[in-house]
């Protein structure tokens, strides 16, 4: 019995000694001093021993249970401070290491731009007008004296809701519905998105911005066209730019002209950018037509006015020297960045 005893003890020495974790040396405790353990067992059998091997076994074994209990109270502090050391190294943290930055928030470009456009004409004592994105084919076309047999008026060309409603194609119905609105004199611009049904390419895209310009009252005339435009060409693109107005035909004014500025990467010498003209197209307008002011409930006979129109991403791409339209929409970071 009592090398049966000193076998179990080598044994359990042997296995505590080789144990990896917590739930493995529990199970070792329970199979050598549990309740039923090898251990506990024998020391229970005693009475079934012969007396003078009573007091031997006995002693001998209880030895054994406090010698094994002593080192799985040690195997288990180890254990536990192995843990503790393996959880310390996972969540180790560095204050010494930079904090992480958070990132600037950046105006869009084009956002920049429509501020910049509309405080010149602030400026110039304009005021900001509204009109809504979906427009009736009435204000978009019909009282801008746009015929039934204009092109834009396709269903190939524009956003058609139903047979009388669509998206604005251009912000030009705003100038009817103000001057329908309110007194003369007028002088308004009104910026905003405009559609088109255009294939998306480097410098089409379905949805755009544009920015109108009314100014109406009595003997408002070319001259006064001319110097505002200029006036807004030169603040916007430089003092030293040059300014062309160029013949032009739009339904709803007469005369029409679009305005060119000389080149701002070759100031005229012909370049890729403005396609060896020397010149940039940066906008159309013109006298509005006696025919849009009458549809307007104005008479020609005592008022007159002009009109002018921008696409914003143009601006943009001529100012900055951008020259994709699509990069103003996917927001990527490393383009917004920059402005
Ligand atoms: N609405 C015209 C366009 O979209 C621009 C324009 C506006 C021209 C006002 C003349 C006067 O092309």
């Amino acid at each position: 019995m009592e090398e049966k005893l000193e076998n179990i003890e080598a044994e359990a020495k042997a296995a505590i000694k080789e144990a990896t974790d917590l739930d493995g040396l529990e199970e070792l405790r329970v199979k050598y001093l549990g309740k039923k353990g090898q251990v506990t067992e024998i020391l229970q059998g005693i009475g079934d021993l012969e007396p003078e091997q009573r007091p031997v076994v006995g002693k001998l074994g209880n030895q054994i249970k406090s010698r094994l209990e002593a080192l799985i109270e040690d195997k288990e502090e180890e254990l536990k401070e192995l843990l503790k050391q393996k959880k310390l190294e996972e969540e180790q943290i560095d204050v010494t290491l930079p904090g992480v930055k958070e990132g600037y928030g950046y105006q869009h470009p084009l956002t920049q731009t429509l501020a910049e456009i509309k405080e010149v004409f602030l400026g110039l004592g304009f005021s900001i007008a509204e009109g809504p994105e979906v427009e009736k084919d009435y204000y978009n076309f019909e009282a801008l004296n746009i015929p039934k047999t204009h092109p834009a008026r396709d269903m190939q060309d524009s956003f058609y809701i139903s047979a009388d409603i669509l998206l604005r194609t251009h912000t030009s119905p705003v100038q009817i519905r103000t001057m329908k609105q309110s007194e003369v004199p007028i002088r308004i611009i009104a910026p905003g998105r405009v559609y088109r049904v255009d294939e998306v390419d480097a410098n089409h895209s379905p949805v755009f911005h544009q920015v109108e310009g009314l100014m109406v009252g009595q003997d408002i005339s070319f001259s006064q066209l001319k110097g505002i435009l200029i006036e807004f060409a030169q603040e916007m693109f430089g003092a030293d730019r040059e300014v062309r107005f160029r013949p032009s035909y739009f339904p709803f004014t007469e005369p029409s002209a679009e305005v060119d500025v000389s080149c701002i990467v070759c100031a005229g010498e012909g370049c890729r950018v403005c396609s060896q003209t020397g010149w940039l197209e940066i906008l159309g307008s013109g006298m509005v037509h006696p025919r849009v002011l009458e549809m307007s409930g104005l008479d020609p006979q005592e008022v007159s006015g002009f009109a002018f129109g921008m696409g914003v991403e143009r601006i943009a791409m001529l100012k900055y020297g951008i020259t994709d339209i699509r990069l103003f929409y996917e927001n990527d970071m490393r383009f917004l960045e920059q402005f």
